[in-house]
């Protein structure tokens, strides 16, 4: 298959310029798009074979279930049986944006998306492009991230492109995604909303208007209630270790001596700022100072990595929280947790 690209400027995309992206998806194929968080590997959320086509492309586990992307809040009955209220205030404040609620599902939504669940995870995104493409095609889109499963999430087309060309039939390039993480997956179908996964909508920032609401992503280990955290993800070729603390002289010592024993290798270091400190690694990539900085590119640099045959992928972090909470939780699975906190 010959994949079609389509390169848009966002903030001038339009449902008619988008058409032929949008009939591809009405035609039961599949169309890569940019949205704010991460590039989406998108099919007709209503046509159960052509959801199908994205676990194949992706070689995606199949209990793995996916988001719906709507356009409009006007839309969300289409997708779920019911929307509680603190499931509506949080829309009010956030959607648009990088968060997904886990709502119950109604009947229109089938098996295959949702991994045979009763539940259907929502997100209207804010990116123009994305909501362009889902309003031309006037269905909801079912995606995941458009990265082979196990590769870091896509931020610019081009990772699109390195993971799918000649397995779907088209990729929009409509730039570098800002936010760079993943949406914040909250679940709003128990008693209080639990956070499943971090991302750009923090619990700090939820917290404000529903202090009830929990986090369950754990930094570490299983979390079997939102399937797709218990695999090992955004991993690239190498192997990672993350070095974290808030002492930055003490982590800087301890990535120069681990450059010092793993020698042998071929090494990248990732940190966040330029530093006296004689790292001898292969090379030193700069993900910057801040956690918002750090979340956008930390998937390209792990990308880059690969590109640059690094062996070990050695990362700084710290534990400072907001958006730094979901940058730990992704770098923590590339790493498979292998994580050493200095002092
Ligand atoms: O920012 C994003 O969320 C991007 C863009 C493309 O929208 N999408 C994305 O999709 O990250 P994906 O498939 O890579 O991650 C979806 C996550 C998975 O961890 C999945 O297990 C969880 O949401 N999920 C989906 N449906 C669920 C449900 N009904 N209950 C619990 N978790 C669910
Ligand atoms: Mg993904």
């Amino acid at each position: 298959m010959v994949t079609k690209k389509i390169k848009i400027d966002s903030q001038k995309a339009t449902p008619e310029l988008l058409n032929d992206a949008a009939e591809i998806i009405r035609s039961g194929g599949l169309v890569a798009f940019p949205t704010e968080t991460v590039y989406g590997l998108g099919a007709d959320a209503f046509n159960e074979e052509a959801v199908k086509k994205i676990y194949k492309a992706k070689g995606r586990p199949s209990d793995n279930p996916m988001i719906v992307h709507i356009a409009d809040k006007g839309d969300i009955l289409n997708v779920c049986s019911e929307v509680p209220p603190a499931a509506r205030l949080l829309m009010e404040k956030f959607s648009p944006g990088p968060i997904t609620y886990i709502l119950k599902k109604n009947k229109s939504v089938n098996d295959t998306v949702t991994a045979g669940l009763d539940t259907v995870a929502v997100r209207i995104p804010s990116d123009n492009t994305a909501r362009a493409l889902i309003k031309a095609a006037g269905v909801p889109i079912a995606a995941p991230s458009a990265n082979l499963s196990g590769k870091p999430s896509p931020t610019r087309a081009a990772h699109v492109s390195e993971d799918m060309d000649g397995r779907i039939e088209c990729i929009i390039d409509g730039g570098d995604c800002d936010i760079g993480v993943e949406s914040t997956v909250i679940d709003m179908t128990g008693e209080f909303p639990v956070i499943l996964r971090p991302g750009g909508i923090t619990i700090e920032m939820i917290k404000e208007y529903i202090p009830s609401a929990v986090e369950n992503t754990r930094l570490t280990g299983d979390i079997p209630k939102s399937p797709g955290m218990k695999y090992r993800h955004y991993a690239p070729n190498a192997s990672v270790t993350v070095v974290e603390g808030d002492k930055r002289d003490a982590v800087l010592k301890k990535i120069c001596s681990l450059c010092e024993e793993n020698g042998g290798k071929r090494i990248g270091v990732i940190l966040r700022d330029k530093t006296e400190f004689p790292i001898c690694a292969d090379f030193i990539l700069y993900a910057g100072r801040t956690g918002s900085e750090y979340a956008s590119k930390l998937f390209a640099l792990l990308r880059e990595c690969d590109d640059k045959n690094a062996e070990l992928v050695i990362a700084e972090t710290d534990r400072s929280e907001g958006i730094n909470t979901a940058v730990r939780n992704r770098i923590y699975k590339s790493a498979a947790d292998n994580v050493i906190q200095v002092f």
